[in-house]
């Protein structure tokens, strides 16, 4: 008989999931917990990262927290190292923190596109070549990039954003290729529209018009809640995933 704990079960498995003091990251940080992973939570301060951690702990499981601004040069490098410092080293990384400014390429500052790069791009370089090397020599490891529908499809009023994402499945694809035969599978979870903070100020801001946006987007006719990536999340960063690397799951509600 199957079982599930084998598959999915994540005991003894250490996670690191960057941005998940809130959104998307929080819901993945509970759900690796949940499958018995000690997990490291992860905000631009530490003291954002204070409820997820609360709220993990009040389950009895392990949990560590650690705050890192990733728009700065040599934070992705840093964030490994003291991750692995303080849990051990990481058989799991979820790259999910990410920056998005909305403007249509005559609209975008060099600022602006500095930071998405910064933030999606080259933490991301940094984060890898910090944590993969070791995950190949104990032979197993799982990286899961959290990107978007914009990587694919994407719209001009979030031009760069939707660059920095694409550009980050290409190097995910890459490091799947060399890191396949050490048991180290890199792959993307790309969301289409989910309800966030993210797009709070959307929605707050004209309720009717975001619910309109969030019918007509996709053919289920409504936004993703963050708890909806958990499944995936989980399957990509388990013994269930082990014949996939370098691909995309797209969860949009249909596009
Ligand atoms: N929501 C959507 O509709 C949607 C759609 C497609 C893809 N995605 C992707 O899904 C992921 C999560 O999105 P979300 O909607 O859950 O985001 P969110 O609610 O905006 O949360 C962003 C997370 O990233 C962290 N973060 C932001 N800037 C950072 C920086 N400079 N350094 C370190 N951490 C930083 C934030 O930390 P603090 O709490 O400390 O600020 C927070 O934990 C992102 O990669 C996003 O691109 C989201």
């Amino acid at each position: 008989m199957t079982d599930l704990q084998d598959i999915f079960g994540l005991h003894g498995r250490t996670a690191l999931v960057t941005g998940s003091s809130r959104g998307i990251g929080a819901a993945i940080a509970q759900g690796l917990s949940a499958a018995g992973a000690t997990v490291v939570v992860h905000g631009q301060t530490l003291s954002a990262t204070d409820a997820i951690r609360e709220s993990l702990q009040l389950t009895g499981r392990k949990v560590y927290a650690l705050g890192a601004d990733l728009s700065m040069r040599g934070q992705g490098r840093e964030l490994i190292e003291t991750a692995e410092n303080l849990a051990g080293q990481l058989d799991i990384l979820v790259v999910n923190a990410s920056a998005q400014v909305n403007a249509p390429l005559e609209a975008l500052t060099d600022d602006d596109l500095d930071f998405q790069l910064n933030v999606n791009l080259r933490s991301t370089v940094e984060m890898l070549r910090t944590c993969l090397p070791s995950m190949a020599t104990r032979g197993w490891g799982r990286v899961v990039n959290i990107g978007s529908i914009n990587q694919l499809r994407p719209k001009s009023v979030v031009t760069a954003y939707a660059a920095t994402k694409a550009a980050q499945h290409n190097l995910i694809q890459s490091q799947a290729r060399d890191y396949a035969r050490h048991g180290v599978l890199l792959n993307t979870l790309a969301p289409g529209l989910i309800d966030t903070d993210r797009n709070a100020q959307a929605k707050a801001s004209d309720p009717a018009a975001w619910t309109r946006y969030a019918e007509q987007l996709n053919w289920m006719g409504r936004a993703g809640e963050a708890q909806e990536m958990v499944g995936a999340a989980l399957f990509l960063s388990s013994n269930a995933c082990s014949f996939m690397t370098g691909e995309s799951i797209v969860l949009s509600g249909g596009y």
